[in-house]
């Protein structure tokens, strides 16, 4: 039988017969007994042999049959799946169900069942859960046996996920930097102001993290806060510079400019894959009573990351020295913030910020201008 795809890998591994049996080797037989006497899946060359080839890589690899159920998973794959809680389903799509949305598992039926696609599928999954950091995997899926007989539906399928979750992140991370550095050119904000928002707020959201009332927030959640945060005046780039740089109260008009950074800001972040960059940008001066702007949101309406952003951002503007006001003792700033209880903040996050207010007043004072 031709093995087209697969012949090089396991010349490579001709001593195969000689490593230790493998225990999920039982998982392949369950499937392989399943299979008509004829499959090629049952052939000398077939399954057994992908599967010893597959064990010795450390990447996540898997077999699938012809509808997609397992027949095979390799260690890296079986470790993937239980670091993500994933349900024990004999499906692929079962098993990641919750990854997977319907677009996306309607593009690999499509992929895979047309011969003018190689019967392949690219994309990217990314997976997810509470207490460790989502990882982005492009997926492939490839035929095994593709000629064999010629024009049919493959009998199996290659599933090999490759883990981009660093370069991805580094990638968006760099670009998005970037962005910033050329808004601070514009900004009136001086020294690390930005710097101590992202600290506060992932202060704020760490804490939230380990309280059960709070189930969004995951350890995504704090990792992107501590970095989105500094973003949340991005849209100041669009503000003219007489605008941003009026000394004195502006009037009605300039006024409305200037509110505009909120939208701009969220127009900017909009290609940033989590909806939290834009969420940050356009609700971090909305107030919790509805007074806030851009859309006079209230309560539970503005979406939390930009809740913990304004009272991270308002702290810190307290603290320091404006043209307009003076730089505000710790205590002082507390206190003001207090009698915004409701009105302005988030009232259990002000009470998160008079819980751990000594460490507020440690990230100003080590991150101080
Ligand atoms: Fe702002
Ligand atoms: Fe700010």
């Amino acid at each position: 039988m031709a093995v087209p795809e697969m012949r090089d890998d396991i010349d490579d591994i001709a001593d195969v017969e000689e490593l230790e049996p493998l225990e999920e080797l039982s998982d392949l037989e369950a499937g392989v007994n399943e299979l008509p006497a004829e499959s090629p899946l049952l052939s000398e060359s077939g399954p057994r042999c992908v599967a010893r080839s597959y064990e010795a890589i450390p990447e996540p690899l898997a077999l699938l049959d012809d509808s997609l159920a397992f027949i095979y998973r390799n260690r890296p794959f079986r470790d993937l799946l239980k670091a993500f809680s994933y349900p024990d389903s004999s499906s692929f799509l079962g098993t990641l169900a919750r990854a997977i949305d319907p677009e996306t598992a309607r593009s690999i039926y499509e992929g895979i069942g047309k011969t003018e696609r190689g019967h392949a599928w690219k994309g990217t999954i990314a997976h997810r859960s509470k207490d460790s950091a989502a990882v982005i995997t492009k997926v492939h899926i490839f035929p095994l046996w593709p000629d064999e007989p010629a024009g049919d539906k493959p009998p199996a399928y290659s599933v090999y996920l490759d883990d981009v979750t660093e370069e991805n992140r580094k990638f968006l991370r760099d670009m998005f930097s970037s962005l910033l550095e050329a808004s601070k050119l514009k900004d009136n904000d001086t020294g690390k102001h930005i710097e101590r928002v992202n600290l506060y707020s992932a202060l704020l959201a760490k804490e939230l993290f380990a309280d059960s009332r709070w189930p969004e927030v995951d350890t995504d959640f704090v990792d992107n806060i501590g970095f989105l945060a500094a973003m949340h005046d991005v849209g100041k780039i669009g503000t003219p510079d007489d605008i941003l740089n009026k000394e004195g109260p502006l009037n009605e008009f300039e006024w409305g400019i200037m509110k505009e950074h909120t939208k701009n800001g969220a127009f900017i972040l909009s290609s940033y894959p989590n909806p939290m960059a834009k969420e940050i940008a356009l609700s971090h001066h909305e107030w919790w009573n509805g007074s806030g702007y851009p859309y006079n949101l209230e309560g539970a309406m503005i979406p939390l990351a930009a809740r913990i952003v304004t009272l991270a951002d308002v702290y810190d503007a307290l603290r320091m020295k404006r043209s307009y006001k003076p730089a505000y003792a710790h205590e002082v700033a507390l206190q003001k913030m207090r009698q915004e209880r409701g009105v302005h903040f988030d009232p259990e996050l002000v009470d998160l910020v008079l819980r751990i207010e000594s460490q507020m007043e440690r990230v100003y004072a080590e991150n101080a201008d």
